[in-house]
């Protein structure tokens, strides 16, 4: 039985104040749902307030990203140590938008799971097609090269620690939501790759989520596919009244 996770990535939104604000409205909507992990992750500056308003909650933080030394001369970066410091459990590691605007590769993907599970993180490794790649009829292959350069390398102990969003990049920010279909069949590919290189156990006991416009009028049909483990929610989870609905799906 896997347990589900509905995780909110707040991007870069909301400043301190509304930071405080949201979890003064948020915690008390799902204080005592036990049947998922909730998980937000706030920009970094607003982790501390974030830690200190879910202290002994059900709500778990984490970062948005990491950077895979552990510490250094490296200008603007946050190393998984010191996310772990500050109280956070998880970190998104290769999202999207990382790997579209910040030239994220693979490689560096694969680093930073290493990383981000050395410190004791649970990461949530984004991967899904853009609408060329899915147009082409190369969605297949794409998740392979993300899921065979980025993901596999790490090995099975390793592996047994992570968790996987499956994010269409067309589905991201624009409304479009895959149907559940589309994402369950995502999911199986994602699957059945990780049954060929962990074996069975492995691949039954791993937690693929979905992201990609998900919202309080379609996660339940998402949610009733066996395939999909949970939801990363991006616009939807900045509002506690629509992110404590989805946690309810
Ligand atoms: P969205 O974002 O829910 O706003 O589409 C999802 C994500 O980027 O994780």
């Amino acid at each position: 039985m896997r347990k589900p996770i509905i995780a909110g990535n707040w991007k870069m939104y909301k400043n301190v104040q509304q930071t405080c604000a949201f979890f003064e409205e948020f915690l008390p909507l799902v204080s005592g749902s036990e049947h998922c992990d909730i998980v937000l992750c706030p920009t970094f500056v607003n982790l501390k307030s974030a830690v200190d308003h879910t202290a002994h909650t059900n709500v778990g933080i984490g970062g948005q990203n990491l950077f895979w030394e552990k510490e250094g001369a490296y200008t603007g970066e946050i190393s998984a140590g010191m996310l772990t410091a500050i109280g956070c459990r998880w970190v998104l590691i290769g999202h999207s938008e990382r790997r579209q605007y910040f030239g994220e590769t693979d490689a560096a993907v694969g680093k930073k799971i290493g990383a981000a599970l050395a410190a004791g993180l649970t990461p949530i490794v984004c991967v899904g097609e853009l609408l060329a790649e899915r147009e082409r009829g190369n969605t297949h292959g794409v998740l392979e090269t993300q899921f065979k350069d980025g993901i596999a390398p790490i090995g099975p102990e390793n592996f047994a620690k992570i968790v996987i969003a499956y994010e269409p990049v067309w589905a991201i920010g624009t409304g479009k939501t895959a149907t559940p279909e589309i994402a369950a069949d995502a999911h199986r590919v994602i699957r059945r790759l990780v049954l060929e290189s962990f074996g069975v156990s492995a691949a039954a006991q791993c937690r693929i989520l979905y992201g990609g416009s998900v919202k309080p009028d379609n996660v339940k049909k998402l949610m009733v596919e066996e395939e999909i483990d949970g939801a990363l929610v991006g616009g939807a989870s900045l509002d506690p009244v629509s992110f404590a609905s989805l946690v309810h799906f």
